[in-house]
């Protein structure tokens, strides 16, 4: 990843769907002097994403898409990032896979947080699956997206003992306060 040169804050969009905890703690690592991005732009491509209320408190730009023709409404996001002058994207939450054409567009700029022990458990149900199958470690990922599913390259990882009384909800609270720590410092570690 190229090198911070000025004084100035990479143009950073987060694409989100849902609740946006880490959407919240990436806007506020974001206003710290050390890191290296700002964000600029919120996209949801639901109006009933919870996060989208943390755009309107720190009066950032948000986007909302409902399309079912993603692809269509793929080239209208990537407009808009153009306008917008968006050089980086962090997915946090976001439930829709982009498409291939997409991803060649923003080639190597563009990082997701998994919450799992990749390549363990790509896709849904990370949490119940480690208990499941009974393991002794979970954790949390960031890593590169490329077209393959949660198969990019892992910029870093965190992991945390499975307790025998931890239950998928219990284990994904867990999981979610090391996602809080993980995301900004694979951001750092991304433009270091
Ligand atoms: C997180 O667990 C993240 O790893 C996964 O979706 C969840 C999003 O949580 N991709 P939030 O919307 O950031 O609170």
């Amino acid at each position: 990843m190229e090198k911070l040169t000025g004084l100035k804050k990479i143009k950073t969009a987060v694409f989100i769907s849902g609740v946006g905890s880490n959407l919240k703690n990436i806007i506020k690592f974001s206003k710290l002097k050390k890191s290296p991005i700002s964000i600029d732009l919120v996209v949801s491509n639901t109006n009933l994403a919870k996060g989208l209320k943390y755009a309107d408190q720190f009066k950032i730009k948000k986007k909302i898409f409902n399309s079912k023709n993603f692809i269509e409404t793929e080239k209208i996001i990537l407009i808009l990032l153009r306008k917008e002058k968006i050089k980086f994207i962090c997915l946090a939450g976001f439930m829709k896979i982009l498409s291939k054409g997409f991803i060649k567009k923003f080639d190597g700029k563009i990082i997701n947080i998994h919450p799992s022990l990749l390549p363990k458990y790509k896709g849904l149900n990370t949490h119940s699956r480690a208990i499941k199958n009974k393991d002794i470690f979970a954790g949390c990922t960031v890593h590169y997206v490329t077209e393959k599913l949660d198969s990019g390259k892992v910029v870093m990882q965190k992991k945390i003992k499975i307790a025998a009384s931890d239950n998928s909800i219990s284990l994904s609270k867990k999981i979610l306060k090391q996602e809080h720590k993980l995301y900004p410092a694979a951001i750092m570690k991304i433009f270091n």
